[in-house]
């Protein structure tokens, strides 16, 4: 005899009359899954309305919001521990430099700066040559002088270094500084070159008329539809030789475009950003710039691989459309569980963090493309005090 399962009672030793016939069992979870989300919602609120109470009270000073963030908040814990991180780096590189010295190459810029300083002074950066020397030497004692090929930064380091000894006027450091240079030159045996300060042949016109320049802006758009093509290496290698020349904060470039062409591990980088939904699966090639920390001793200057790093992604950016290829800025958010993710998928250092992600692939012709209204000139500027 069939049993209407919601009807059948069902005896259990304890006496209770609970029923296990599936119709009763699924109302009672589904009742008690609506009580935990009711739950869940009422907790979430709770947390929402503390944290906006709590927000709007430290925003109010600084030690607010040092408490607030140090014990209710750790959305920046990774970004502190980074930043950490490359002073660390920073202060071990300067023992053991590898390929580039960041000391070196911010000191070599100070140093063309005061050598093209009009007038220029007859002492100068007196303060600083003595570890720019030293960082020189200890660059010195790594290389393999019989095999290496010199850098072009050892190079251009010697050649500003040299340009300086000769200009300036000795005080006692600078002395000291001179006959350490002396010797070392001996060794790392640097032919003289020409990386100083120069004056630009500004006889001609610029090749690139301003027309062309807003020409070449009002066509790139965000392009989020491309064609199933590869992308020759070479025209990315362009475009980041473009990318390579923007202005960084004392030259130092403090960032790393990785480059993924692989398709397999292009879906892998695709799903790790949160802006790829609904067009991932047809990115030809992935490009996650890298940040890195390890080139600052001090926190002033911790948001430098944003701004650095966002300069040059223009120059890649046009100089890829420049070549008829197109690309989307993908924005990196600061996730914990992605950043986790990222950081194991790229072998990334502590001190390295992502600035942005970009899409890049030939533009399919019959994709569409966001108006994206700009604003207007009077918006976007102000003179003086207008
Ligand atoms: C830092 C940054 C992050 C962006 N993030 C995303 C993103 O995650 N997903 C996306 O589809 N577009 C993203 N974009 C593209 C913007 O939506 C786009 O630049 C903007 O709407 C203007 O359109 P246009 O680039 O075509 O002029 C991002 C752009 C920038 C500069």
């Amino acid at each position: 005899m069939s049993q209407n399962p919601d009807v059948s009672p069902t005896s259990h030793d304890d006496g209770q009359r609970l029923s296990d016939s599936p119709s009763e069992l699924v109302g009672l979870r589904r009742g008690a899954g609506r009580v935990a989300r009711k739950l869940k919602r009422r907790l979430s609120a709770l947390w929402s309305h503390a944290d906006r109470r709590l927000s709007m009270w430290a925003s109010g000073s600084t030690l607010g919001s040092r408490l607030y963030y140090a014990f209710w908040n750790s959305a920046f814990g990774r970004e502190q521990q980074a930043v950490l991180r490359g002073r660390a780096q920073y202060a071990s590189d300067l023992a053991n430099p590898k390929e580039t010295s960041v000391r070196l190459r911010r000191n070599c810029h100070r140093l063309e700066k005061g050598l093209l300083m009009v007038p220029r002074r007859e002492v100068f950066a007196a303060e600083y040559i003595g570890e720019t020397v030293d960082s020189y030497c200890t660059i010195g004692r790594h290389c393999d002088v019989e095999q290496d090929e010199l850098s072009p930064e050892m190079q251009w380091a010697y050649d500003v270094l040299s340009k300086y000894f000769q200009v300036v006027v000795d005080t006692p450091p600078i002395a000291e500084a001179r006959k350490k240079f002396e010797q070392a030159a001996k060794l790392v045996r640097c032919p003289p070159g020409e990386c100083v300060p120069y004056q630009r042949d500004l006889s001609g016109e610029p090749r690139v008329s301003i027309v062309d320049l807003i020409s070449l802006a009002k066509r790139r758009r965000s392009v989020r539809w491309f064609l199933p093509r590869p992308v020759p290496r070479e025209m990315i290698d362009a475009a980041i030789e473009v990318a390579g020349q923007s202005p960084s904060a004392c030259n130092r470039q403090p960032f790393q475009f990785r480059i993924f062409d692989d398709p397999e591990l292009v879906q892998r980088v695709v799903q790790l950003p949160m802006g790829t939904a609904g067009y991932g699966h047809n990115i030809p090639v992935m490009v996650v710039l890298i940040g890195q920390q390890r080139n600052y001793f001090d926190e002033r200057d911790r948001h430098l691989i944003y701004i650095d790093g966002s300069l040059a992604t223009m120059g890649f950016v046009y100089a890829l459309e420049a070549q008829g290829l197109s690309s989307c800025c993908i924005n990196w958010p600061d996730i914990e569980s992605r950043e986790a993710a990222l950081g194991e998928l790229l072998g990334l250092s502590g001190d390295e963090r992502a600035v942005m992600c970009l899409a890049v692939g030939y533009p399919d012709p019959e994709g569409l493309v966001a108006y994206s209204q700009k604003k207007p000139l009077g918006q976007l500027r102000r003179y003086n005090f207008e």
